[in-house]
C-alpha cells in the first residue's frame, strides 16, 4: 500500500438475521458471527490501506426489535470489546463510540468509557462504532450545541461554515468516509452518516454481513481505487 492514500471505510453490516435463519440458527447467532467478522476486518484493514473504519452496530431504530435481541446485541458489544481489548491495544487501534449514549444501559456506558479510555493513545486504525446512532440525531445534536454556544455568546450565526458545523459532529475529526459499504442487498443509507457521506462512494453488496471477509474488503477497495473521483469537477 506504499504511496497510496489511507482510506476511511464506513460499513452498514446488514444481513446477520437472514444468515442465521439460512443456517437454521437463532437470529442472535448471526450477530455473534457478525462480531467475529468485525474482528477479522479490523485486523486486516491497516494492511489494506485503511486508516479509519466506522461500523454501524446499532441504530436509533433498532430499539424496535424484540427486547431479547436488543439485550443480546448490547451484551455482545460489551463482551466482545472487553475480550478484544488487549489485542486492540496491542494493534494500536483507537476506539470511539458515536451515538446517543445517554439512553444506553449502564453496563454498556461503562464498557464504552473503559475501551475509549484504554485505547485513547492508539496511533493505528481508528475504529468508530456507531451505537444508538442516527444521522439526523447527530445533525440535530450539532445544531443544538452550536445554538447553545450562540446563546452563551461564544459563537455567532454569521460565522457558521460547513467546516465549523462539521466540528460539532460526533465523528469529527474522522469525518468523511471515502467509501460506504452496505451488505445484505438493500440499496439505502438508513440514516447512517448523512452529513459525512456527501461525497462518499457507495458500494451495495448482496452478500450477508457474516459472509463478508477481508478478501471482500480488498476487492471493494480495488474497485474504489479504480473509480474516478471528481467531486463535481470535470
Ligand atoms: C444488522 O443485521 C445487524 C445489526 C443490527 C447488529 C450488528 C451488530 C454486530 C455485528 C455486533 C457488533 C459488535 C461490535 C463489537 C462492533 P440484521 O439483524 O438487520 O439482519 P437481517 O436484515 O438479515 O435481519
Amino acid at each position: 500500500m506504499e504511496g497510496e492514500r489511507k482510506l476511511h471505510v464506513a460499513i452498514v453490516m446488514d444481513g446477520n438475521g437472514r444468515w442465521a435463519v439460512q443456517h437454521g440458527l437463532p437470529r442472535v447467532a448471526g450477530h455473534r458471527q457478525g462480531a467475529q467478522v468485525v474482528h477479522d476486518v479490523v485486523a486486516a484493514a491497516p494492511g489494506l490501506g485503511v486508516s479509519a473504519l466506522t461500523v454501524f452496530a446499532f441504530s436509533t431504530e433498532n430499539w424496535k426489535r424484540p427486547k431479547e435481541e436488543v439485550d443480546f446485541i448490547m451484551q455482545l458489544f460489551v463482551s466482545t470489546v472487553t475480550k478484544w481489548l488487549p489485542e486492540l491495544m496491542e494493534r494500536g487501534v483507537k476506539v470511539r463510540v458515536i451515538g446517543n449514549r445517554g439512553v444506553l444501559p449502564g453496563a454498556v456506558r461503562t464498557a464504552v468509557a473503559a475501551i475509549e479510555g484504554k485505547t485513547a493513545s492508539g496511533s493505528g486504525l481508528h475504529l468508530n462504532v456507531a451505537l444508538n446512532y442516527g444521522g439526523r440525531a447527530e445533525i440535530v445534536a450539532a445544531a443544538r450545541e452550536f445554538s447553545e454556544a450562540c446563546t452563551a455568546g461564544t459563537a455567532f450565526p454569521h460565522d457558521l461554515t460547513e467546516d465549523r458545523f462539521s466540528s460539532y459532529l460526533w465523528l469529527a475529526p474522522d469525518t468523511e468516509p471515502d467509501l460506504v459499504i452496505r451488505t445484505g442487498g438493500e440499496r439505502r443509507v438508513s440514516n447512517f452518516l448523512l452529513w459525512e457521506m456527501a461525497y462518499s462512494e457507495l458500494f451495495f453488496l448482496d452478500l450477508l454481513w457474516p459472509e463478508f471477509t477481508p478478501d471482500t474488503l480488498a476487492s471493494v477497495l480495488s474497485e474504489f481505487r479504480a473509480r474516478d473521483r471528481r467531486f463535481g469537477a470535470l
